[in-house]
């Protein structure tokens, strides 16, 4: 199977075969379907919001890469009137810079430098990105969600509702039925004062998914930024985003650099988050007792609670650590907007080449990790196939 797998990353080099999934299936006995916000996805690896999901022609070569799903950048909300209290995350700004970021570990990695926050754009402009995304998600059988960011009060202010409903309606005018929405807690918002309290985003987070699902039909996704606070506080919000309704979650959003003012990535946002999971998921299989330190007793979560891992997915190799902790599915950013020269294959989009990569690579790809788990027993075929999916719903066993 290995000098296979590596014969098919050398001639997938020129080019992935039109049916991948497919292709793993029978050649491979893998299955690699993953599942984002409770809808079947061709592969688990999809295109987080961001600054790689603001034209159709983008979301059309996504689809036409074989991407599992896309989520649109996050526009901000508006009244009817036309009022945005979060409008200073409507920054017009193109200069991104992807850099070169070691870890304190002493990883090296990826991060991408940017100034800017939100859709810059009207909420016009983004409903037909909407409509032709949809379309082209609909041809590809590929999930389009949108992403929203409304007002986030300080503690004692109430909700505007009205911007809520109002953007929603909007957006679901053009969506109809099965309507999935992510909301944006961005990490930009952890150098925000509001969110110096921890009170505030435990209750934006309690309060907003019921809130956006009295607006109009929708699966509704909270994605969790890392705040300013530890790792205790980390589980706090997870516990608060499983409890509060939503239908799916999505961690975690980028880290923050205060002194720097920006946003990044690499190897220490997936440290962390997976380092989160971990005491997430350790605390929820043990009931706590009063003696039990303060991390514990906050994440007393029901257990088995799947979710879209965002962070550093560079590899196969990470979104299985990401699965071994429930993540049905990945959203990348950061490595579908590396230099060209740092992706094996020599042709085609950038999402191509980042699926070839994600998929075939033989050492790190997420088909000879699935492989290698099913070798050493700790991922057990059913109708003779490596269900990806099984990762998450618990079947593949930790490793001793
Ligand atoms: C330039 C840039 C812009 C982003 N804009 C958004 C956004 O508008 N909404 C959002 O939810 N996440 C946004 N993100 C976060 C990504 O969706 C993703 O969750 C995060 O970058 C972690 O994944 P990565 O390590 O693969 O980049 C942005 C990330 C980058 C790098």
């Amino acid at each position: 199977m290995q000098s296979r797998l590596a014969w098919d990353f050398e001639r997938f080099k020129a080019g992935l075969p039109p049916d991948v999934p497919a292709h793993v299936r029978d050649l491979y006995r893998v299955d690699l379907t993953g599942s984002y916000a409770g809808r079947r996805t061709r592969v688990p690896f999809g295109k987080a919001s961001g600054q790689l999901s603001m034209t159709a022609a983008e979301v059309e070569a996504d689809a036409a890469a074989g991407l599992g799903f896309v989520v649109l950048k996050t526009v901000i909300g508006e009244d009817p009137s036309g009022r945005r209290a979060m409008a200073p995350w409507a920054v017009r700004e193109s200069a991104m810079k992807v850099e070169r970021i070691v870890s304190r570990a002493g990883r090296g990695g990826w991060t991408v430098t940017w100034h800017g926050r939100g859709w810059d754009r009207s909420l016009d402009e983004y409903l037909a990105l909407y409509r032709d995304a949809l379309a082209v998600g609909e041809r590809a059988g590929m999930p389009v969600a949108a992403s929203i960011k409304c007002h986030l009060p300080p503690v004692g202010e109430p909700i505007r509702e009205e911007e809520y409903e109002h953007t929603l309606r909007r957006l679901a005018a053009v969506a109809g039925e099965g309507m999935i929405v992510e909301k944006d807690f961005s990490p930009t918002l952890a150098g925000d004062e509001r969110s110096a309290s921890r009170e505030t985003v435990l209750r934006w987070i309690a309060e907003v998914p019921t809130l956006m699902k009295r607006q109009a039909p929708l699966t509704a996704g909270v994605k969790l930024m890392n705040a300013l606070h530890g790792d205790d506080f980390q589980v706090e919000m997870l516990r608060a985003a499983a409890t509060s309704g939503a239908d799916f979650l999505v961690l975690f959003n980028r880290l923050f650099d205060p002194a720097r003012g920006v946003a990044y990535g690499g190897w220490d946002l997936s440290d962390r988050n997976l380092r989160v999971l971990d005491a997430y998921r350790s605390a929820a299989a043990h009931p706590p007792r009063p003696s039990d330190p303060y991390v514990i007793r906050a994440s007393r979560l029901p257990p088995g609670q799947v979710f879209t891992a965002t962070g550093n997915i560079c590899s196969g190799r990470v979104m299985v650590e990401y699965a071994r902790r429930g993540a049905t599915s990945g959203a990348l950013h950061t490595f579908f907007q590396l230099p060209l020269s740092e992706y094996p294959a020599a042709a085609g989009s950038r999402s191509a080449r980042a699926l070839h990569a994600l998929l075939f690579e033989p050492d790190s790809g997420l088909i000879a990790w699935m492989l290698s788990l099913g070798e050493a027993g700790l991922l057990e075929p059913r109708d003779g196939l490596l269900h990806f999916l099984d990762i998450a719903h618990g079947a593949a066993r930790p490793p001793a």
